[in-house]
């Protein structure tokens, strides 16, 4: 869907492409805005008629459910939570801290869970268990990337923006340690493998 599909880098924009820490192009700013539209559009479809609120996990989230929400014609509200991740820097162990909680009760909503990228799944499923404890009228989960690979499948995304390969990106809301999410595209960082993964 994203990115380099056929082996072509593509060049991140000036003036990022001088900066040595950035690597190539994954998802351009057009590409983007494009995709958050549809998302947009088919959630509207979807909840005609009703409300919904929109529970984004921060920090990554929050720039793409800013664009989300105003791609949404229906009555929203919004949440935020705060997970953090027990396990090594490199990779998530499942089990998971909240380090901030709703503030909203969630019995009888429609609650769309907002996410930055879903990689091997546990933080989301973890999330899923959590916010389904405590009743929602549904539940149903936005994330903006998906990695390919590993299970995916199995993860029930009601709405993906892009798959992308294994490399570690940034922009739009992704950091490398607390940096980049600024970026108005996403791209891989310079020498990043696939297993240097920070949240
Ligand atoms: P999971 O539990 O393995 O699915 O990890 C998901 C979380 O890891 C995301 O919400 C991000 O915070 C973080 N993460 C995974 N891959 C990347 C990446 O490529 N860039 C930035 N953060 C990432
Ligand atoms: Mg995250």
């Amino acid at each position: 869907m994203a990115s380099d599909s056929g082996g072509v880098t593509r060049r991140l924009p000036p003036p990022y492409d001088a900066n040595p820490e950035l690597g190539a192009l994954v998802v351009g700013e057009d590409e983007l805005r494009q995709r958050v539209a549809e998302l947009g559009r088919q959630i509207t479809a979807d909840y005609a008629g009703g409300q919904l609120l929109l529970v984004g996990v921060l920090k990554g989230a929050f720039v793409f459910m800013s664009d989300l929400c105003r791609a949404i014609d229906l009555p929203v509200e919004f949440d935020f939570m705060a997970v953090a991740s027990y396990g090594s820097s490199t990779r998530t162990s499942g089990v998971v801290r909240i380090v901030k909680d709703l503030d909203l009760d969630l019995a009888g909503r429609h609650v769309l869970l907002v996410e930055d990228i879903v990689d091997s799944g546990l933080t989301l499923s973890y999330l899923r268990r959590n916010l389904l404890a405590r009743q929602p009228a549904s539940l149903a989960v936005c994330s903006l990337l998906v990695r390919e690979g590993e299970g995916v499948d199995d993860l029930n995304l009601t709405y993906t923006g892009f798959r992308i390969s294994p490399d570690f990106v940034v922009g739009y809301g992704l950091d490398l340690d607390q940096r980049y999410r600024n970026l108005p595209f996403v791209c891989t960082v310079a020498g990043g493998s696939e297993t240097d993964r920070r949240s």
